[in-house]
């Protein structure tokens, strides 16, 4: 049976958690630039298909300056933290671009290279600890969480002992249905908690990321600050929930897990067929049209709100044959996982060494690894911007 096509956003998910909404697979095979309401009852565009998102996104007519009228925001928390000071995923170029390129040094292929050995001992350290004399664990809590929060703390020069309260945040702000003062609370917090640790580096510098910007001389506290906020959030609830999903994927499917615990040196290619599949950014990438703009033969003008959805373009069977299969074998090259055009993610070197990391040392080590409770108990986030489980409980 036809399923109906879209008319909100967001769009309940169908029997298969792991599938994007099956109304939105439906519009990309009927109207894959739709006109669809948000929460709030305003019109915006719905794109579907993996060519028209990149065509989209590398289009500077349109616009990711939350600022600009029409913006399209997802929830009442995310256009509560539009009306903020935005850091640079929120701005256009060219104040998007200097400001991203203070940044790209820390993210290449080599210096993410050089964090191998560091990445390793942190996941071999959080395993030997979950381990340790016990046959099961909440694999988020105890290794797909700490890991990148970890990581991430490393480079930026943030305490990790701080990490329950910097991820009681950026769940708040990451909750589609948050409360607005709830959000607000979040966000003030941590934009108060990263100013003074920002502050605190210019009497105590060391070398993270937040002490080099302080060092540059050029940004404000509270430009460094969002920055901090910026990498602090993407950088570990990302990652965290792309290496749950992915284990519970491969658990679901077992020839899989078993082409890669036979293959181990094919991780590399598995993670970008995982990160295809599962487009954890569930929600969609938002933009403005500045101008008017053909996009897939549909006009879209000046003004006017944009979601592209990612999870949809990553199994567009034009791009990706067959592409509801998760098959760690084929060429995923070129997927959106990451977005696409300018604001492509700064992280996703680290990202993909982390992901490695983390299968790699759990498959390795753990040849009986399990669900330690029946499927149908896992509880998905479906109301979170970043999709991903609540909890993992496994044995081994
Ligand atoms: C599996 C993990 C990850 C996924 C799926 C992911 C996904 C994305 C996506 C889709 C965007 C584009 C947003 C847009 O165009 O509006 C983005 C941007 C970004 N990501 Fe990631 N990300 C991941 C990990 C990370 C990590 C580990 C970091 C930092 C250490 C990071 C930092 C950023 C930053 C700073 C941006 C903004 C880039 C810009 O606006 O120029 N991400 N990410």
């Amino acid at each position: 049976m036809a399923t109906a096509a879209p008319t909100s956003h967001p769009a309940p998910r169908g029997t298969c958690p792991f599938a994007p909404p099956p109304a939105y697979q439906q519009a990309r095979r009927d109207e894959p630039v739709s006109r669809i309401a948000l929460w709030d009852g305003t019109p915006c565009w719905l794109v579907t298909r993996y060519q028209d998102v990149r065509d989209l996104l590398a289009d500077p007519r349109f616009s990711a300056d939350a600022t600009r009228p029409g913006f399209p925001f997802l929830s009442a928390a995310a256009r509560h933290l539009g009306a903020g000071r935005a850091s640079f995923i929120r701005m256009d170029d060219p104040e998007h671009g200097r400001l991203r390129r203070m940044l790209t040094g820390d993210f290449t292929l080599r210096k993410t290279a050089a964090l191998r050995p560091a990445v390793q001992q942190a996941a071999d350290d959080l395993f030997e600890k979950m381990t340790a004399g016990r046959t099961g664990a909440d694999l988020v809590a105890e290794f797909a969480l700490p890991l990148p929060s970890l990581v991430i703390c490393l480079l930026l020069g943030v305490p990790y002992q701080d990490h329950e309260f910097f991820q009681r945040c950026s769940r708040t702000l990451l909750r589609r249905d948050s409360p607005i003062e709830e959000v607000a609370a979040a966000q003030r917090e941590l934009a108060d908690y990263l100013d003074a640790l920002t502050d605190h580096k210019r009497t105590h510098p060391d070398d993270g990321i937040l002490s080099r910007l302080v060092a540059r001389g050029e940004l404000a506290t509270e430009d460094i600050g969002a920055m901090g906020r910026l990498l602090l959030v993407a950088g570990h609830e990302t990652t965290a929930n792309m290496t749950a999903l992915s284990v519970l994927a491969l658990l679901r499917h077992p020839d899989q897990l078993a082409h890669l615990r036979a293959h181990p040196e094919a991780t590399p290619a598995a993670v970008e067929e995982l990160l295809r599949w599962l487009s954890i950014v569930q929600s969609g990438l938002t933009r403005v049209a500045v101008e008017d703009a053909e996009i897939g033969g549909v006009l879209i003008r000046a003004g006017e709100g944009v979601v592209c959805q990612l999870n949809t373009a990553n199994r567009d069977d034009d791009r990706y044959p067959d592409g509801d299969t998760l098959d760690l074998t084929r060429d995923t090259r070129r997927h959106v996982a990451f977005g696409f055009g300018v604001h492509q993610c700064l992280g996703q070197p680290l990202a993909r060494l982390e992901l490695e990391i983390a299968l790699d040392t759990l498959l390795r080590r753990l040849p009986e690894l399990r669900l330690a409770v029946p499927f149908e108990e896992i509880r998905f986030r479906h109301e979170m911007t970043v999709y991903g489980v609540e909890t993992l409980p496994v044995a081994w």
